[in-house]
């Protein structure tokens, strides 16, 4: 059982946020929000993706981006990678940390990356290796781990052995997504508990999508379970556009709130988190979906 008091956030806003909003924002305006970022106290913020500008042109001005942030000593900067040829484009901006993903669902995995997933494990092996060689850190996700857009349930034995597949690979962390933001808390412990058989619990993170509004009950659960990392999008933007109907991630904020209410450490200054969250929804021009951050301008 996992004792420790301490959780790191692993901020995806600017890539899972940023991918699927409808506002395109210019380089200079997401390079400006990951510079706030890594200013609150932050470990680790996804920064871009080097995947196909045909498929999510939200992201096109990935190695833009990558040049332009300021790389905080201690902070890592992890960018996903579909193939071989996204790593060639992380690696010419110089990024040393990746992040391949994969699903738990067939139907999803198609619909994402045009591939099974068998397919995609073998498109991901030799990017592992040289990754490995090249002494890159590799993050490894598995969507689709509580329900499926196309399949509808997702037999949790599909996501271990999903999960196992891409630890054994070499992924020294694995992130368990809730794409669509179907599960509830009990089914979010039950998979992460029977992942957890598999997988050690220290390489294993949890990613919810907040779509039925059960992100931060399912991370309440999956604390218990003994996680201790957490994926989620400063002020709740984003989505995948491959999953019709998924809205943001749980708002970083929100879980920030929570962890400290329940006595946990962040090493984050919520302060400067909320005023990042504000800073950014006004980019985009809507509201934020973080209830802490819309609670605190309310004051
Ligand atoms: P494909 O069409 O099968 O690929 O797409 P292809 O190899 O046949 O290439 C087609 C064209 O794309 C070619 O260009 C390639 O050069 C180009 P053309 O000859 O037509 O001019 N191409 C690339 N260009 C730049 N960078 C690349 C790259 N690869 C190929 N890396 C592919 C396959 C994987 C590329 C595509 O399906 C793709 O990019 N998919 C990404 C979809 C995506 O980003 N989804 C969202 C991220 S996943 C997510 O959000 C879930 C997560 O948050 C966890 C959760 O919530 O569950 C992680
Ligand atoms: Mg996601």
């Amino acid at each position: 059982m996992n004792t420790s008091n301490h959780v790191r956030l692993v901020e995806v806003g600017a890539r899972d946020g940023l991918q699927n909003e409808k506002t395109l924002l210019p380089a200079a305006v997401k390079i400006a929000l990951i510079d706030r970022l890594s200013g609150t106290g932050l470990s680790t913020i996804e920064a871009t993706s080097f995947v196909s500008p045909k498929w999510v042109p939200q992201l096109a001005d990935a190695a833009e981006v990558f040049r332009g942030i300021r790389k905080v000593p201690g902070v890592s900067y992890p960018v996903l990678v579909p193939n071989a040829q996204g790593y060639t484009r992380a690696r010419e901006v110089g990024a040393s940390e990746i992040a391949i993903f994969t699903a738990a669902s067939e139907a999803f995995n198609r619909k994402n990356i045009n591939a099974s997933i068998d397919e995609s494990i073998t498109r991901f092996a030799p990017v592992i290796e040289q990754a490995r060689a090249d002494g890159v850190k590799v993050r490894g996700y598995v969507s689709t781990v509580l329900g499926c857009p196309y399949q509808g349930e997702v037999p949790t034995s599909d996501v271990v052995r999903v999960a196992k597949r891409l630890h054994a690979l070499g992924c020294y962390e694995i992130s368990l997504g809730d794409t669509i933001g179907v599960g509830t808390p009990a089914k979010a412990r039950a998979m992460l508990h029977a992942v957890a058989r598999e997988v050690p619990m220290s390489a294993l993170a949890v990613h919810f999508h907040d779509t039925y509004g059960q992100a931060l009950a399912n991370i309440l659960a999956c604390l218990e379970e003994g996680v201790r990392v957490v994926d989620s999008a400063v002020s709740g933007t984003g989505g995948c556009p491959y999953a019709k109907g998924a809205t943001g991630n749980v708002a970083s904020e929100d879980v920030v709130y929570m962890l400290h209410g329940m006595g946990m450490t962040t090493g984050i200054d919520l302060d400067l988190l909320i005023a990042s969250g504000a800073w950014l929804s006004a980019q985009l021009h809507k509201d934020t979906a973080s209830r802490v951050t819309r609670a605190h301008l309310a004051h």
